[in-house]
C-alpha cells in the first residue's frame, strides 16, 4: 500500500521538506503528496501511512490541518501515522522536540489525533520573499529572540539530517491495518 502525505505550507519550505520525505521513501514504498487546503476526498483503501506536515505563521497552523484532522479523524487513527511541524523558533535546536517547541505541543494537546511518529523541523527565513509588512514583523520577532536581521538575506535553517531520519522512522512504522 502507499504512504500519503499531506502538507500546509505558506511560503514554500513544508512543501519542500514534504516532497523530500516522499524522495526519501521512494525506494521502500509509492507515496502520494498533497496539499492540504485542496483535498476534499481521499480514498483511503490505497493507504496504510499517513503523514501531516504544517508551517506556523504568527503562532497558528493553518485553520485546513485541524479541519482535515476531524474531517479524517478515524481514517488517521486506524492508520500509522506522523506529524511534523515547521517554524523558525526551531532554528533553536531546544526548541526542536514536539515537547518544547511551543506551538507543537500545543496543537498535539488540542487534538484529538495522536500521530505515532511526531517532529519538529527548523524552516526558512526569507525575508526578501516577504511582504513589507511581514518582514517588519518577521524583523521585529527576530530582533527579540537574537535572529537574522538583516533583510536582504534569505536563510534556511531546516537540518536535512534530521527530515531524513523522520522519514525513515515513518517508513519503519509497522503498519496497522491487516
Ligand atoms: C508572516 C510570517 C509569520 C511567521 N510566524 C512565525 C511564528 O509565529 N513562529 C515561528 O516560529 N515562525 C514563524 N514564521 C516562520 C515560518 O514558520 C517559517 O518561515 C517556515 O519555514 C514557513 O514554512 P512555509 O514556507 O512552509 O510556509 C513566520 C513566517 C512568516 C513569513
Amino acid at each position: 500500500m502507499k504512504a500519503l502525505i499531506l502538507y500546509s505550507s505558506r511560503d514554500g519550505q513544508t512543501r519542500e521538506i514534504a516532497f523530500y520525505i516522499a524522495n526519501q521513501l521512494k525506494e521502500a514504498r509509492e507515496c502520494d503528496v498533497l496539499n492540504i487546503q485542496l483535498v476534499n476526498e481521499v480514498d483511503w483503501s490505497q493507504y496504510d501511512r499517513v503523514m501531516i506536515g504544517a508551517s506556523v505563521r504568527y503562532g497558528h497552523f493553518q485553520p485546513a490541518v485541524a479541519k482535515f484532522v476531524k474531517t479524517h479523524l478515524n481514517a488517521l487513527q486506524e492508520r500509522s501515522s506522523a506529524f511534523f511541524s515547521v517554524n523558525l523558533t526551531a532554528r533553536k535546536p531546544e526548541k526542536r522536540t514536539p515537547q518544547t517547541n511551543a506551538y507543537t505541543r500545543k496543537f498535539l494537546m488540542q487534538s484529538p489525533w495522536e500521530p505515532d511518529s511526531c517532529a519538529v523541523f527548523a524552516g526558512a527565513l526569507r525575508y526578501p520573499r516577504y511582504g513589507f509588512f511581514d518582514r517588519i514583523m518577521i524583523q521585529l520577532i527576530m530582533r527579540m529572540t537574537k535572529g537574522e536581521t538583516d533583510t536582504r538575506k534569505e536563510v534556511e535553517y531546516t537540518d536535512w539530517q534530521q527530515v531524513t531520519r523522520f522519514a525513515h522512522e515513518f517508513a519503519e512504522l509497522p503498519s496497522k491495518l491487516q
